[in-house]
C-alpha cells in the first residue's frame, strides 16, 4: 500500500497553500515522511515555507520534503504533436492561429498533467504522506471526466491505427484534412493512458481523499458546492471541509455585520456538506508564513481531529445513477432515523428535510430538468427518485 494522499482544492486565495503546508508540517512532526507537492503554476509554496521550491523533490525540514511540479515539458513531449495537428486543422479552417492553439489545449490539462507526478509517488515507497496543494479547482475538475473520454479516444483513435492508415488518402482527397501522424497519436495515447491511470489512483478511497478549502462567504461556498458535486459524480472522495478565515469574537463590534454573515455562511456549509466534518480556522492577525504560523494554523484546523492524515470521512456522500427513464440520487444521511422526509426543488437546488435536519444538494446540470418523484430512507441513506423531463412535442 502506497502513501496516504491528501489533496487540497478550492477557489484562489482561500488558503489552500497555507492549509496544505500546515497539514504537511503536522504530519512530518508526527514522524511521517511527508511530501508537500504543489501543482499550482502560480504557487506560493516557496513564500510560505520561506525557501525556494523546485521541480525536483527537496528537503525542507525534519521529515518534510517539497516539490513544485512543472507540467510544461511533459505536455510538450506528449501532447505537442496532437496539439499542433489540431491547431493546424482549425486554423486551416479560418480560425485565428492563437485561438486554434488555445482550443487544441484543453483548459486544466496543465494541472492534471502536473498531478501525474503524484502517480509516481503513489507507486514508490519513498513517502508515508503526500499532501497536494492544487491549483484553483474548476477547470481541472472538468477533466476528471476525462478517463471516460480518454478510454473512448484510445479505443477509437489509437486502437484503430490500421483503419486510420487506410483512411488517410481518402481523408486527404475527399475531406481535405490530413489525419494526425502516428507519432502524434502515440504521444497523445501515452499521455491519455497515464491520465487514466492517475484517475484510478485518485479513486482509491482507502488512501486518497480531497479536502475543500473555503472562506465563509456566499460566493466561495457556492463554488465549493459545485466542486463537491463534481467530485462526487466522478467518484472522488472528499473527507473534510476546511472553513478558513473565520472572524473570532475578539474582532469586536465593528465587525458585527461581517460576523453575522459568516455565521450564516457556516450554517449553509453545514447543511450543504453534512455529514462531512467541517474544520475551521480563525482569521489570524497576520499572514500565514513560516513554521510558527503554519503550526498555529494546523493547531486550529485539526483541533477536533484524531490525526490530520486520518481519512476523516469514509464514503462518498452523494451518488447519482442516471438510467434511461429514471434517475436515482443517493444521499448519505447517517443522522436520519425514519421520520418525515420532505423534498423541495428550488432551481438547481434540492432541499431535503429529514427529522428536522436540512440538507441542500446542488444538482448536477444533467439532472436539472428532472423532477423528484419519490424518496426512500434505508440503511442511513436517502434515495431520491427523479423522473425525466416530459418530452416536448
Ligand atoms: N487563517 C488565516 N488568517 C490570516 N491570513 C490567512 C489565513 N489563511 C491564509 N491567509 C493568508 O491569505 C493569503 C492567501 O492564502 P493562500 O494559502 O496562499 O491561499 P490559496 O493557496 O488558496 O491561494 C495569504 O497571504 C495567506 O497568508
Ligand atoms: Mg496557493
Amino acid at each position: 500500500m502506497g502513501p496516504r494522499i491528501i489533496l487540497y482544492t478550492g477557489k484562489g486565495g482561500v488558503g489552500k497553500t497555507s492549509v496544505a503546508a500546515a497539514t504537511a508540517r503536522r504530519a512530518a512532526a508526527s514522524g511521517k515522511r511527508t511530501l508537500l507537492l504543489s501543482t499550482d503554476p502560480a504557487g506560493s509554496l516557496g513564500d510560505v515555507l520561506g525557501r525556494t521550491v523546485s521541480p525536483t523533490v527537496a528537503p525542507v525540514s525534519e521529515g518534510l520534503w517539497a516539490q513544485q511540479v512543472e507540467a510544461r515539458d511533459e505536455i510538450e513531449r506528449q501532447w505537442g504533436a496532437i496539439r499542433d495537428w489540431l491547431a493546424g486543422v482549425l486554423s486551416d479552417r479560418g480560425m485565428e492561429r492563437i485561438r486554434a492553439e488555445e482550443l487544441a489545449m484543453p483548459p486544466g490539462l496543465h494541472e492534471l498533467v502536473g498531478l501525474l507526478e503524484l502517480r509516481r509517488h503513489a507507486e514508490d515507497g519513498q513517502f508515508d504522506v503526500v499532501v497536494v496543494d492544487c491549483a484553483a479547482s474548476g477547470e481541472t475538475l472538468r477533466l476528471l471526466a476525462l478517463p471516460d473520454a480518454a478510454r473512448w479516444w484510445l479505443d477509437r483513435a489509437v486502437g484503430t491505427r490500421r483503419t486510420l492508415d487506410a483512411a488517410r488518402p481518402i481523408a486527404r482527397a475527399a475531406l481535405d484534412i490530413t489525419l494526425p501522424s502516428n507519432r502524434a497519436l502515440d504521444g497523445a495515447g501515452d499521455l491519455l493512458r497515464d491520465l487514466v491511470a492517475l484517475c484510478d489512483v485518485l479513486r482509491d478511497h482507502e488512501r486518497v481523499s480531497l479536502r475543500l478549502v473555503m472562506t465563509p462567504e456566499r460566493m466561495v461556498v457556492d463554488e465549493a458546492r459545485r466542486t463537491f458535486t463534481y467530485l462526487n459524480l466522478y467518484g472522488l472522495l472528499t473527507d473534510a471541509i476546511v472553513v478558513n478565515r473565520v472572524f473570532p469574537e475578539e474582532v469586536g463590534a465593528y465587525f458585527d455585520a461581517w460576523r453575522a454573515r459568516q455565521a450564516q455562511a457556516l450554517t449553509d456549509v453545514t447543511e450543504a456538506f453534512a455529514p462531512l466534518p467541517v474544520l475551521r480556522a480563525p482569521y489570524f492577525e497576520e499572514e500565514v508564513r513560516g513554521p510558527e504560523m503554519l503550526d498555529r494554523l494546523a493547531e486550529q484546523v485539526f483541533r477536533d481531529v484524531s490525526a490530520p492524515t486520518a481519512v476523516l470521512h469514509e464514503e462518498i456522500g452523494e451518488r447519482l445513477e442516471l438510467g434511461d427513464d429514471v434517475a436515482h440520487l443517493r444521499l448519505a444521511l447517517p443522522f436520519a432515523e425514519k421520520g418525515d422526509v420532505t423534498l423541495r426543488q428550488v432551481g438547481e437546488e434540492l432541499v431535503v428535510r429529514v427529522d428536522g435536519h436540512t440538507r441542500t444538494v446542488l444538482l448536477p446540470p444533467a439532472l436539472q430538468d428532472y423532477r423528484p418523484s419519490g424518496a426512500a430512507l434505508a440503511d442511513g441513506a436517502l434515495t431520491v427518485t427523479f423522473d425525466p423531463p416530459a418530452p416536448t412535442t
